[in-house]
């Protein structure tokens, strides 16, 4: 240990930082300005923050990271860095995306409605700031203080521009009846308001691969797709065949739809399946019931496939049955779970 209570954390062999011993990793290294990703606020509740302890005297695991990680990870030193408390020189392992992450101070250009519970932000960073990403990957949003939510409010939104902007964010936002974030973000944010956003982080985006892919998007999990393809066109990509599914209730929740279907008709390589599950009818979908059952009836022998699943827990875990009873290998899906 060094003098003074600080330590040295040595991140992936590229960087080290001096953090006062004391505080979580989380907190120390934000006071040198690398983020870890949050969904929860560092509550130990989301997983995010997971890092990989090589070398050094940690606190012992909390009941948090007990409950969040398996047993056999915990052996292998992977610990939560909102929960692990600095006690001495650290070498960890961590995503690359922390060496390359940074806060950005923003102010809200516009805020669109999509649907009646979906709103697209866009955020415009300081003059000259630029925003370096990939379509997939997701930015920290930090909610100010309001009402009752005093807490450290952060959540995850995945970028909806694609690699080429990097001057604007925009995210795609579904309201979450009474969270945290959500409400802050619908009720309280207007448009010339500042924003903290820190980024980006996440290792989901499109390969570079020749394959064919199935999108598989609910709610606002369209986002990262948007993005994704305005990259296909951007790197002049019109080889690659792709069927984008977008399972929805009712038609009240469908966006983006005369947008997507133009894109399907100048694009032979791109097809587009909106599907509803709650019983209505409506001009602009392809197909009816549950997205699983949808996408079954859209695809044979899929083993030469990539999949990429973006929504709720529940429908990526039905998803992924699905795609491997029709021969998608397990390796080429790629998801985010938006919960
Ligand atoms: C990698 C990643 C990327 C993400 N990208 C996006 C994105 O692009 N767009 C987006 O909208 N979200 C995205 N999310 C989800 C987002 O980060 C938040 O979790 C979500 O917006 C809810 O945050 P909140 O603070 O409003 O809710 P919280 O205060 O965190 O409340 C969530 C609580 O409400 C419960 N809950 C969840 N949904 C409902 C519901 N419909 N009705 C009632 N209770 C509910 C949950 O069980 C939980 O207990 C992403 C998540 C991850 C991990
Ligand atoms: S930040 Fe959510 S578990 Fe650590």
């Amino acid at each position: 240990m060094s003098e003074n209570n600080t330590c040295a954390i040595d991140i992936n062999g590229h960087k080290t930082v001096a953090c006062r011993t004391g505080l979580t990793l989380f907190a120390g290294l934000r006071t040198q300005k690398v983020f870890l990703p949050t969904g929860c606020g560092a509550r130990g509740v989301c997983g995010q923050c997971r890092v990989k302890v090589v070398e050094g005297e940690t606190s012992p695991p909390t009941d948090n990271e007990k409950g969040r990680l398996k047993e056999a990870e915990l052996s292998a030193g992977w610990r939560l860095g909102c929960q692990l408390r600095l006690q001495g020189d650290l070498e960890i392992e961590a995503s690359s995306c922390i060496l390359h992450a940074k806060e950005y101070k923003t102010t809200v250009a516009s805020i669109i409605p999509l649907t009646y519970d979906i709103r697209r932000f866009s955020f415009a960073p300081a003059p000259g700031d630029k925003v370096p990403h990939r379509a997939g990957q997701f930015i920290n949003f930090v909610a100010k203080p309001y009402g009752e939510a005093k807490g450290m409010t952060i959540r995850c939104f995945s970028f909806a521009t694609p690699a080429s902007v990097e001057d604007r964010i925009d995210i795609i936002v579904r309201r979450t009846p009474n969270g945290a974030a959500t409400t802050y973000l619908f009720d309280h944010l207007k448009e010339g308001d500042e924003a903290t956003l820190i980024g980006p982080f996440g290792e989901f985006r499109l390969s570079d691969a020749k394959a064919p892919c199935i999108w598989i998007a609910g709610g606002s999990g369209l986002s990262p797709f948007v993005g994704m393809l305005r990259e296909m066109l951007d790197r002049g990509v019109s080889d690659r065949p792709v069927k984008l599914f977008f399972g929805a209730v009712n038609e009240r929740d469908l966006y983006y739809v005369g947008e997507l279907r133009e894109f399907s008709a100048k694009h032979p390589w791109f097809k587009y399946i909106p599907a509803l599950s709650g019983g209505e009818r409506c001009e602009a979908c392809a197909d009816y019931g549950l997205i699983t059952d949808v996408v079954a009836r859209h695809i044979s022998n899929a083993d030469q496939y990539e999949a990429y699943l973006c929504g709720s827990p529940g429908m990526i875990e039905a998803c992924i049955a699905t795609l491997g009873g029709k021969g998608v290998k397990r390796e080429n899906i790629y998801f985010d779970r938006f919960g």
